[in-house]
């Protein structure tokens, strides 16, 4: 086992170390970073914008544990920002790996067929040198290659660090532990075959409509990982139901595909939870009767449930463990991007099992939206 895993590393032509950055075009980074900070306990990390000769934009990149935001915006009208924020509103348009060699990251993905979004380049200051390079993706979502071995600095060349007083407590999150595209109908397998053909990675899990649907809507979903395990992307295609599917309400909105949540982990939802509901960020809301037989359907677990009643986190079991999960509500004006908070428990799966009490929650929302 062990010996396979070795040789399946070497082998691996993109070696992904971790996610890199995950970068918003939003309308104002200044007030979309104090919201980050404020609500989710991210860190002041650094800045760029006119005080460091960025002149036509500005972008905030903050950070908690593993998880690093840039909030990106415009300073002038008109350029690609002004166009992505007029087609999408605020979402994400950079999905920054972290590789050991960014140069080679872009040459083997582009020769598999991947389009380049910019070749390889250096940027340098004081601090050492970064090297990136991207590749498209999904929409008009990019993948940024980023090689920072010989760079010390807060974040990145053109970046100075950003130290302000204000710096709420952190809400205890660690990593991404996934991130969830949404693509158009019929697109999913394209996009899957992406994955695994120019960036290497595996399918681990599909879910079919039947899997994932209520009495109303539906959506299909195929569960991609890099070699490591370390970069999980699901795929999302709406599927046929009786209403319209939450991903084709995505779609509408956003324009097309991107990305559509962000699930980090925490190693004590409870305690993360308690603390973003407090500092105000809104979360889906199941009926209470799903506590009623959750137990028997997931079985022992270490917390006690009126907490996690309380506070309305999802319960679900795999063959390997349990998992706990909550879902936000689109945390930007239009229904597209939403983050989840997730804490393992053994489980490796994505709470199949709450799919429908989940879904039925998301179809309340729509139904308020009027785009169910
Ligand atoms: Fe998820």
């Amino acid at each position: 086992m062990e010996l396979e895993k070795i040789i399946s590393e070497a082998e691996d032509f993109l070696p992904l170390l971790g996610t890199d950055h995950v970068e918003i075009i939003v309308g104002n980074a200044k007030q979309a970073a104090y919201y980050y900070m404020s609500a989710w306990g991210f860190q002041p990390l650094a800045y760029k914008g006119l005080e460091t000769g960025s002149k036509d934009s500005v972008s905030y990149a903050i950070r908690q544990d593993k998880i690093t935001l840039v909030l990106t915006s415009p300073l002038e009208p008109g350029g690609d920002l002004n166009r992505h924020l007029n087609d999408h509103g605020d979402g994400v348009k950079n999905v920054a790996l972290w590789v050991n060699d960014a140069t080679m990251s872009w040459k083997e993905t582009t020769k598999r067929g991947a389009k380049s979004a910019f070749e390889p380049y250096t940027i340098e200051d004081d601090n050492g040198k970064v090297v990136l390079s991207g590749i498209h993706t999904y929409g008009e979502t990019i993948h940024i290659f980023v090689e920072r071995k010989d760079y010390n600095g807060a974040f990145m060349p053109g970046y100075t660090a950003w130290t302000p007083d204000y710096k709420p407590d952190p809400v205890g999150l660690k990593y991404i532990d996934h991130m969830v595209g949404n693509v158009d109908w019929g697109e999913m397998n394209t996009w899957c075959k992406f994955y695994a053909e120019v960036m290497g990675f595996a399918q681990i899990i599909s879910f079919d409509d039947k899997d994932i649907s209520t009495e109303y809507t539906a959506l299909m979903s195929k569960v991609m990982s890099n070699g490591n395990g370390r970069i999980k992307f699901p795929i999302n295609e709406p599927a046929e139901g009786r209403k319209k599917s939450q991903i084709e309400e995505y779609i509408d909105y956003y324009k097309g595909a991107g990305v559509q949540h962000i699930a980090v982990a925490t190693d004590n939802i409870i305690e993360t939870v308690t603390q973003l509901k407090a500092r105000g960020v809104d979360f889906l809301y199941v009926p209470d009767n799903y506590y009623d037989d959750v137990l028997d359907r997931v079985g022992e677990i270490d917390e006690d449930l009126e907490p996690l009643k309380k506070l309305g986190i999802l319960i679900d079991r795999d063959d390997e463990g349990y998992l706990l999960q909550l879902f936000t509500k689109p945390v930007l004006d239009r229904p597209t991007m939403f983050f989840e908070i997730i804490q393992r428990k053994g489980a490796q799966s994505f709470g199949k099992g709450n799919f429908k009490a989940l879904f039925e929650a998301i179809e309340r929302e729509q139904e308020n939206r009027g785009t169910l």
